[in-house]
């Protein structure tokens, strides 16, 4: 690979670049020249020309003809200009292959192949724009980058400022964490974008966060809206952990049983009227709710990975399904678990997965296996024969056999699982995906001695990835958090890749991920408040190139200052950062 990590600005353009390159002065405008473009993620070479190319409602978004997924981005694309400019802007498929006077093109046409799935070029001349790459998600990130190119106002949001999505935002409680997340940003005339040429593509392929209907239910417009804001960002898969102790969030129509409570829509009366009955009450995502999410996320290209736990935290199964459920007690302190020792319980999970499979196509399928007791296992029956008649000496090892056969099971359907590092335990199926949250030392030599049989990793460590837990040791100023403080400048010096396991085979992790785990949630705009701006980091450390030393925090968050204003325009709540966020100069 010839892409090299470079200084955000004044960079050389890459002399296989050079023959698209206008004359090279850097900082085209006043206000560039205070801020730099202050792109975030922050790309892997960029060069601003003098000159600038300006969008109006006249300018055509134009795509190569006969690549529906190229629609997809030029569309996203053409509906954000609207938006920023309050008028349609046209997307329209062409022939052309090559720059088109005052157009923006994207295509796939000519790409460098060595760009990968979701790398980019992307050339601003004063005369048009072309975004080229070998795929079209990466055609889509290169329209991502426009966007940032331009002023904040491309970053209007159509859920807020039009009400597209239908969604209606929660009662605010007090501030700061509950802002409510409205764009007050208003439509101009013409977006004008510096002439520049950029080469891009990510570090990691998996670029994440998690969240966590299971505590607390968000509405599927609220999902959308987050999906959407990942988008902004460059992070490409949403997990969703629908399932927990406390809720099962999914329909699933062949056990009614497991979602008693009616679905909550965005205009359930009961949600605006008493906020404790929202949080309280069970709640569930219909399956043709949860496809048009699956599609909305699609067009943005973000994948939506379901979390289904088991054979822990499995309350919410039991409760629809108790023939799923040990022999012994199922009341005392290990309630919540699986019996893997029942032939029902496969069953059972089988049954569900073939239906999540149905609603989600995603390659990778997450069951959880994380914090199971175990105890009950010893005592049961069904377990005790099981263990017998497999040869398995532990009920540790009874663990190990019930992922292996959830493994088998999503490759025998063509899909690949994914769970807490737990699996690593007793031994993860081959091209399975653990994803690292621990890292006390037996968690640490399991991972390590995974990592030495080729097991691909997913890093969400607690310690720099939880958005959950506070922001700032300033406890008194921020709502009620959990956990430890995990600061913006934690969250972005954060490096996924230990040297350990870079020595084995860097390959190996294959991405980052930002866990909002539900608990302590009181409404979307404090969700957001808990993802912004670190999510802003998360995603740097999972697309921009692995810094030679340390990440450059100080140049971050300069950067972010600017991009503050795009999150202000798409009406994202965030936290403001304090001193004790301020770089030490
Ligand atoms: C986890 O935090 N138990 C994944
Ligand atoms: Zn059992």
């Amino acid at each position: 690979m010839t892409i090299r990590n470079r200084p955000l600005c004044c960079t050389v353009v890459p002399a296989m670049l050079a023959g698209l390159a206008v004359s090279l002065a850097c900082f085209a405008s006043a206000s560039l020249a205070a801020e730099g473009p202050a792109l975030v993620p922050r790309p892997v070479e960029i060069a601003i020309e003098s000159g600038e190319f300006t969008i109006t409602p006249a300018t055509k978004v134009l795509y190569t003809k006969g690549d529906a997924r190229l629609a997809d981005a030029a569309d996203y694309l053409a509906s954000r200009l609207s938006l920023a400019l309050g008028e349609q802007v046209t997307a329209a498929p062409t022939g052309a292959t090559d720059a088109v006077p005052g157009a923006i093109l994207m295509t796939t046409a000519g790409a460098d192949r060595t760009l990968g799935e979701e790398g980019y070029s992307l050339v601003v001349t004063d005369n048009g724009t072309v975004i080229r790459a070998p795929k079209a998600a990466g055609v889509f990130y290169g329209g991502i980058t426009l966007l940032q190119l331009a002023p904040p106002e491309a970053f209007r949001s159509p859920a807020m400022v039009e009400g597209k999505l239908g969604g209606r935002q929660t009662i605010p409680p007090p501030r700061p964490a509950d802002e409510p997340n409205v764009s007050k940003t208003l439509p101009v005339e013409k977006l004008v974008v510096p002439c520049a040429t950029i080469r891009d593509k990510p570090r990691f392929a998996w670029r994440a966060l998690l969240i966590d209907p299971a505590r607390h239910f968000w509405t599927i417009d609220e999902l959308k809206q987050y999906v959407d804001y990942l988008a902004l960002h460059k992070l490409n898969v949403l997990q969703i952990h629908f399932t927990d102790d406390s809720n099962w969030t999914v329909e699933v129509r062949r056990y009614p049983s497991l979602t008693p409570q009616k679905a909550l829509n965005a205009a359930d009366p009961e949600r605006e009227k008493n906020q404790t009955y929202y949080r309280l009450a069970r709640h569930y995502y219909t399956q043709d709710e949860l496809k048009s999410l699956v599609a909305f996320a699609r067009k943005r290209f973000v994948t939506i990975v379901p979390e289904i736990e088991m054979p822990s935290h499995a309350d919410g199964l039991l409760r629809g399904c108790p023939e799923c459920g040990c022999t012994v007690d199922l009341t005392g302190p290990d309630r919540g678990e699986l019996c893997p020792g029942r032939e029902a319980t496969y069953e059972i999970v089988q049954n569900i997965l073939d239906e999540i499979l149905e609603v989600f196509p995603s390659q990778y399928i997450h069951i959880g296996a994380d914090e199971s007791m175990k105890t009950n296992w010893k005592k049961c029956d069904h377990c005790r024969k099981r263990m017998k008649d497999e040869g398995l000496k532990s009920v540790a090892e009874l663990h190990g056999y019930f992922v292996r056969r959830m493994a088998d099971y999503l490759k025998k359907k063509g899909r690949t699982l994914v769970g807490w590092d737990e699996i690593l335990e007793s031994g993860a199926k081959p091209g399975s995906i653990a994803m690292c949250y621990r890292l006390n030392r037996k968690a640490q030599e399991q991972i390590q001695k995974a990592a030495a049989n080729g097991q691909l990793l997913v890093m969400a460590p607690f310690t720099h990835c939880y958005f959950d837990y506070w922001q700032s040791p300033e406890k008194q100023n921020e709502p009620k958090g959990v956990g430890r403080i995990i600061t913006l400048r934690r969250a972005y010096e954060f490096e996924p890749l230990p040297d350990d396991i870079k020595r084995v085979n860097p390959d190996l992790v294959v991405g980052v991920e930002g866990a909002l785990w539900g608990e302590a949630m009181k409404s979307f705009p404090h969700l957001l408040y808990q993802t912004y701006p670190r999510a802003c980091a998360l995603c740097e450390v999972a697309w921009s190139p692995e810094p030679d030393q340390r990440r450059d925090y100080a140049e971050f968050f300069r950067r972010l200052r600017t991009h503050f204003k795009r999150l202000d325009a798409a009406g994202i709540n965030y936290r403001e950062p304090t001193e004790i966020d301020k770089p030490k100069e």
